[in-house]
């Protein structure tokens, strides 16, 4: 094709997923500009469409292929239609996503994602299915270009070495890699310089970042390099391992101002044995320990978890367990998961499992209890003056802007202006299950 006519031909990333997918979607996006290709406004219109996806549960694969089928007859009425799957998924079910949906063109694995430009010029030409799903090679040395209006995304390491047994990460992602600090380092301080207020450093397991390089760093390494950026409000990271939580990290944390108040703890199980079973490597007295020596570290901390219900056979004494520890925990929030066996995982090849319907039941009842210790939590915090990091208008209310606070939680305020990505002063007046609703005192800039 001319290179006239390709450039008029758009793109669309749907993105399924965890926020390193989030940033793969953004180095996708930023291959097909480089490309000349120019991004559509909806799916429906792209002439090109490239499904980020996400394998996590049995659920996230449904979602995927559900919405392949939207896109069965385009070829029909657009001769340059290109459908590319990337993503977990695509490492996960490889080649044999070709032949149960042959309206995809191109399967492209988590560490192939620079050849998609070429993939596709291939395929224009060609016209043939491809698949590029090789375990080796990855995307680390290409600079981040933010799509959020808000937040900019810097991977510290991609894949992950735990292997728990429920999950499959490892094995769509690879092993651990993690990236050269001086890297990490100059692209915070080019984002920072860019304007960027808040900078979220991803990992699968952050606290493991380091293990398999030469120098003899760790993630406390990691926040002690990224103080003092000029610019950067605000230091995220997600998530940190509880086993690997050393009190370096800690320390680290406390001591770089623009470190957030808040963490994302995994806790997965309250159960010991259920913990033991899932090699996480730590007990629910442990992880509670944790929280404490985090709370007492870093003053008004907002601590996050994800939780899973109904694994390897769970007995109902030891789901009980787990809501013992949530009760002590006592987290602002969390997301919380009915356990799905994935294949090829240890969990999955259980003797027994836990019933579909336990689990649900479970599931609820886990919900139940933590909304309203969510709830309970947010109304001691009212009057509280707080910063909040405006990320946008408020999709479901007209007049209303929403934004975060440091410790992560969620504010929707009255405002008619456009504030993305401004730090405002807010009042947290009324207190619910997801967070607050505000006034806003003042934009602080
Ligand atoms: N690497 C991150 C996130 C992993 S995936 C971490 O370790 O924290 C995000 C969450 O999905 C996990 O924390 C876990 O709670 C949940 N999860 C992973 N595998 C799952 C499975 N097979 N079934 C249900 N939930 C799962
Ligand atoms: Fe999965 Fe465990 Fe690795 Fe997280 S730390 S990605 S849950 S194997
Ligand atoms: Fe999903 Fe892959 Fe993230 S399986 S949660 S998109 S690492």
């Amino acid at each position: 094709m001319s290179q006239e006519a390709k450039k008029h031909l758009t793109y669309y990333v749907l993105t399924y997923g965890c926020q390193m997918n989030v940033y793969d979607s953004e180095i996708l996006a930023a291959l097909m500009e480089n490309e000349g290709y120019l991004p559509a406004a909806v799916p429906e219109d792209a002439d090109i469409v490239i499904f980020n996806t996400c394998c996590i549960r049995d659920n996230a694969d449904q979602k995927v292929y559900g919405r392949l089928g939207d896109f069965k007859k385009r070829r029909e009425t657009n001769a340059n239609f290109v459908l590319a799957v990337a993503g977990c998924l695509a490492q996960k079910d490889k080649e044999g996503i070709l032949q149960r949906f042959p309206q995809i063109d191109i399967v492209l694995g988590t560490h192939q994602v620079r050849r998609l430009p070429e993939l596709i010029k291939q395929v224009l030409v060609k016209r043939q299915a491809l698949a590029c799903v090789g375990r080796v090679g990855d995307h680390l040395d290409m600079p981040a270009r933010p799509l959020s209006a808000f937040q900019a995304k810097i991977p510290i390491s991609v894949g992950c070495n735990q292997w728990c047994t429920y999950c499959i990460v490892p094995y769509v992602r690879g092993p651990l890699k993690s990236r050269p600090l001086p890297l990490i380092k100059a692209e915070a301080q080019r984002l920072a310089a860019e304007g960027w207020r808040e900078i979220m450093l991803l990992g699968q397991n952050v606290n493991d970042y380091g293990h398999d390089l030469e120098e003899d760093i760790d993630f406390a390494t990691v926040l002690r390099e990224l103080k003092g950026i000029p610019g950067l409000d605000r230091l995220r990271f997600t998530s940190p391992h509880p086993a690997y939580f050393t009190d370096r990290v800690i320390e680290a944390m406390a001591d770089n101002p623009s470190v957030c108040e808040h963490v994302h703890l995994p806790l997965q199980s309250g159960d010991d044995e259920i913990l033991r079973k899932m090699k996480r490597g730590y007990t629910g007295d442990e992880f509670l320990q944790l929280t404490a020596k985090l709370r007492q570290a870093i003053p008004n901390l907002g601590i996050t978890t994800d939780i899973i219900v109904g694994y390897a056979n769970e007995s109902e004494e030891q789901f009980e367990n787990t809501l013992r520890v949530v009760e002590e925990a006592q987290f602002d929030s969390a997301f919380m998961f009915a356990y799905s066996e994935r294949p090829g995982t240890p969990g999955a090849l259980a003797a027994a499992q836990v019933p579909e319907e336990v689990r649900m039941e479970r599931l609820y009842k886990l919900i139940a209890k933590q909304n309203a210790i969510s709830e309970a939590k947010h109304r001691t915090r009212l009057k509280q003056v707080t910063e909040v990091l405006a990320e946008g208008p408020s999709k479901k209310e007209k007049g209303r802007y929403t934004g975060r606070t440091r410790q992560n939680w969620l504010v929707h305020f009255p405002c008619e202006k456009d504030l993305t990505g401004s730090l405002v002063r807010v009042e947290l007046e009324e207190a619910y299950m997801w967070g607050f609703v505000g006034k806003m005192l003042e934009v602080v800039g």
